[in-house]
């Protein structure tokens, strides 16, 4: 039985960790901090691209993803519910945050590029404030399943910290 994630998965796994904390970092209304705006949209942006990814290789790779027993009932259904609330929100936040900058702006270019935008005519300023209090929440989430992940290798001292890490024996 196979006991690590498959490589490529490792990497979208941390490489989504890095764009996520980016995005946070950046937060803000991208059409007034104009500079940190555009790091903030690249990294959402670059969330939800690899989050389809993401999605295709669970899919492509679902033979070889390592059975981490969890030790009851209980802890399986946590970890599903984090597993899929984290999922929705890698999708939801961007989605969100790409609506209420089309209602702050007719046009936003960034690194050259121009965002297509969608027209709406939704309360952006109740949007934006969801997108913010999600984006906080997503923080404290990752938070919560980082600190499982250590609890299992420095308390249970099982395998599951190591499955998602490519140099741990
Ligand atoms: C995982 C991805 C993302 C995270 C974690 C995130 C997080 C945040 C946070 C925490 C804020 C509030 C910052 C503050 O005011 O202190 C914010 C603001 C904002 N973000 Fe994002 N964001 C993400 C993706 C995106 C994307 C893809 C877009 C646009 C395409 C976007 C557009 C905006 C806009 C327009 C605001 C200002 C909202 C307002 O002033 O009402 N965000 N974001
Ligand atoms: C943006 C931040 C993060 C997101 C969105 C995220 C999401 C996920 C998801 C969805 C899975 C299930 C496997 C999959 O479907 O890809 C997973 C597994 C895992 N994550 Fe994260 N994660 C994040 C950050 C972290 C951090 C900071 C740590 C540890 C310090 C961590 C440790 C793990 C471990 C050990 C697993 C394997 C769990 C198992 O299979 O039992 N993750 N993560």
């Amino acid at each position: 039985m196979k006991n690590k994630y498959p490589f490529p998965i490792m990497i979208m796994h941390w490489l989504t960790l890095c764009l996520v904390v980016l995005a946070y970092l950046t937060g803000g209304d991208p059409t007034v901090h104009l500079k940190s705006g555009e790091l903030h949209v690249f990294a959402g942006v670059s969330v939800f691209l690899l989050f389809f990814i993401r999605i295709i290789m669970i899919f492509t790779y679902r033979k070889d993803i390592p059975l981490n027993k969890p030790m009851s009932k209980y802890q399986r259904t946590l970890f599903l519910m984090v597993k899929y609330t984290l999922y929705s929100l890698l999708f939801l936040i961007p989605v969100l945050g790409w609506v209420t900058l089309s209602g702050l702006t007719e046009s936003y270019q960034f690194f050259g590029m121009s965002l297509p935008l969608i027209s709406n005519s939704w309360d952006v300023e109740k949007i934006g404030e969801i997108h913010e209090f999600l984006g906080n929440s997503f923080m404290v989430l990752i938070g919560f399943h980082a600190l499982a992940a250590l609890i299992h290798h420095y308390v249970f001292k099982d395998n599951v910290l190591k499955s998602m890490l490519y140099f741990k024996k």
